[in-house]
């Protein structure tokens, strides 16, 4: 069989390279931009959401289905967060040794408790923080579709779920500030933080 055009060769025993990586090199995937990409998707999932997202929870007291929910896109954004990280040292990169450095590289602004903490304005900035994610999320899509199906469906499995995510906040803002019904089509996770798409769990029917 003939060899590959355009495929350089990483010899055998060499660990210094990956054909991991050089198949989507040559595929058109400019992988230090996205290792950048991911670390700033990365930071945005652990400090912007889950970090704040916390304390967001914590001062919703006196809404039980509020918190329940925004517990539920917390853990996700964990989930995100426990998926992404793997895919970075994939890719030849690392996370930087150090924790601000790490979070003033975040994609999305984070999502600090609102003043006054009133459940309106912590619903609206939850529901923009989603909507932050799936921007991010999208442009990963868009970069590695038809060439790193890898990352591919690790982003498209995350936008799944921050697609969800925005629906919820916008029903539960809508409710809360305007008294308007616009439904998510959400019910409940099976239990807190599901993560039926970014943790392979079987989705809605068991
Ligand atoms: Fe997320
Ligand atoms: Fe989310």
């Amino acid at each position: 069989m003939p060899e590959k055009q355009n495929v350089p060769v990483v010899k055998a025993g060499d660990v210094t390279q990956r054909v991991g990586v050089e198949v989507i090199r040559v595929r058109g995937v400019d992988v230090e931009k996205l290792i950048k990409m991911l670390i700033a998707n990365a930071a945005a999932e652990f400090a912007s959401t889950y970090y704040y997202y916390t304390i967001l929870r914590m001062h919703l007291a006196g809404h039980e289905d509020y918190k329940e929910i925004c517990e539920d896109a917390r853990l996700e954004d964990r989930a995100h967060w426990e998926l992404i990280v793997p895919r970075i040292y994939e890719l030849g990169g690392e996370l930087p040794n150090d924790l601000p450095a790490f979070h003033d590289q975040a994609g999305c602004r984070a999502a600090k408790l609102p003043d006054p903490p009133t459940a309106v304005n912590i619903l609206t900035l939850l529901l923009e923080s989603e909507r932050c994610a799936i921007r991010s999320w999208i442009e990963i899509c868009d970069m590695t579709f038809g060439k790193d199906p890898r990352t591919y469906d690790m982003a498209s499995r995350i936008l799944n779920e921050e697609i969800e995510h925005e629906a919820w906040f916008i029903e539960l803002l809508a409710h809360e500030r305007d008294g308007k019904s616009i439904p998510s089509g959400h019910f409940r996770r099976g239990e807190p933080g599901h993560a039926p798409y970014s943790k392979n769990a079987g989705f809605y029917n068991p």
